[in-house]
């Protein structure tokens, strides 16, 4: 099999990846307080020696009261961005990646609706939800049951100030981000939490500026892009994750035509955001009736810009199978890949648990090596 075309260079704005592979973002929960140590910038570093080109980092609380908050989840060892200690602390990591000639973004995240009362660094802290709803119950979801009778009750609508405050913190944690010396910003806009939770009509019912239609709902994201355009400048990229699916409801969709899709991505990409990164759990499923085309195929035609796929690369199941159990095996054919890529459908290729499990994957990928595979041991501890 010849993974060739995988490997060559890609430009975008002022940063150049040496080849397509990238690691997509994966929460792990090993940076106590919210601050990454040498464990975290070594497990980086090993993932750019192992010559992936891009690598996305966990998701990063940004510098706001609520942005992380969820019962087991890191329980306040999920990193964040939040001033003069975070990036410092993140200045490790960007330099480790940097001397291994590694290309390195933060995925800025806010939990948005997710948040718990009484977890994460600020207990207190309400959580941020654009019209009070966490979502409907009764979707696919994975999330347990005590949870969902926990985060379920309607809370307070987002006041205007309160966004103008998440807006200014994603922009701040931006800037943090800049000075610890990553090269570019990836937003986390999909999977039900903040950013999503704007996009998506069950939890933004607001009839104002900020959700009356498919593009006022598409507002928020876009003042998040624009902000962090106008603190980066104009040279370090910024990727946009977004999905149809949520944590609420596996089966939801923000859009079901193409046509649907450029109204809610074309206000984000006039904003600024150079990669959409579209999460599917198998890259190989077409998006829409009557094309094969998969949902990064489509970000990218109806934007024109740079897009990531992701879901199932190098593995043989999905990521919610695997952590259910199901037992997975290393899918050594990127043949179905290759010809989606050789028909410029995509520009860049997002691998997860393949990665997490080894960090020499896209080595492997280049040189045609058998691939270690997957199993859950690996999420224990930074590999
Ligand atoms: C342990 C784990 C943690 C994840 N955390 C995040 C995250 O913080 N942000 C995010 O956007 N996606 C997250 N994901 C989703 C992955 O980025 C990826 O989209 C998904 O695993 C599908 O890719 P794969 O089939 O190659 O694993 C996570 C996945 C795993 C396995």
């Amino acid at each position: 099999m010849i993974t060739a075309p995988l490997f060559a260079p890609l430009s975008v704005r002022g940063i150049t990846l040496a080849n397509r592979v990238v690691m997509s973002p994966m929460t792990r929960g090993f940076s106590p307080d919210g601050l990454p140590g040498p464990d975290v910038a070594s497990y980086y570093r090993r993932r750019a020696e192992g010559e992936t080109g891009l690598i996305i980092t966990e998701g990063v609380g940004i510098d706001h009261p609520s942005a992380l908050g969820e019962a087991g989840l890191g329980e306040n060892s999920i990193p964040m961005l939040t001033g003069p200690e975070s990036v410092e602390a993140w200045r490790l990591v960007t330099d480790a990646v940097h001397a291994s000639g590694g290309v390195i973004f933060p995925q800025l995240w806010h939990m948005g609706p997710m948040k718990e009362a009484n977890t994460g660094p600020v207990p207190a802290a309400a959580p941020m939800r654009p019209s009070g709803l966490w979502g409907p119950r009764g979707g696919l979801t994975s999330l347990d049951a005590g949870y969902l009778d926990r985060v379920q009750p309607a809370t307070r609508p987002m006041t205007d100030e309160e966004i103008a405050d998440v807006i200014a913190a994603y922009r701040r944690s931006a800037s943090y981000a800049k000075n610890a010396g990553f090269d570019g910003i990836a937003l986390h806009g999909g999977h039900g939490y903040l950013v999503d939770s704007f996009l998506w009509s069950e939890t933004n019912q607001r009839t104002d500026a900020w959700g009356k239609d498919l593009v006022a709902r598409s507002r928020f994201a876009a003042e998040v892009v624009r902000e962090i355009r106008a603190e980066i400048g104009e040279t370090m990229p910024i990727s946009f994750r977004f999905s149809q699916w949520k944590q609420q409801d596996f089966k939801a969709r923000l859009a079901s035509t193409p046509e649907e899709l450029e109204q809610i991505l074309a206000p984000l990409a006039d904003a600024g955001v150079d990669i959409f990164e579209a999460s599917t759990r198998y890259f190989n499923r077409p998006e829409f009736a009557g094309s094969d085309m998969n949902l990064a195929g489509w970000a990218k035609k109806v934007t024109g810009k740079l897009s990531m796929t992701v879901g199932g690369i190098g593995i043989n199941k999905g990521y919610y199978d695997s952590m259910a159990g199901a037992e997975t095996v290393a899918q050594p054919d990127l043949t179905p890949l290759l010809d989606r890529f050789m028909r410029n459908e995509f520009d860049l290729v997002g691998v997860g648990r393949s990665l997490l499990h080894d960090a020499n994957w896209t080595r492997r990928a280049r040189l045609g090596e058998p691939f270690l595979g997957f199993n859950t041991d690996s999420l224990a501890r930074l590999i």
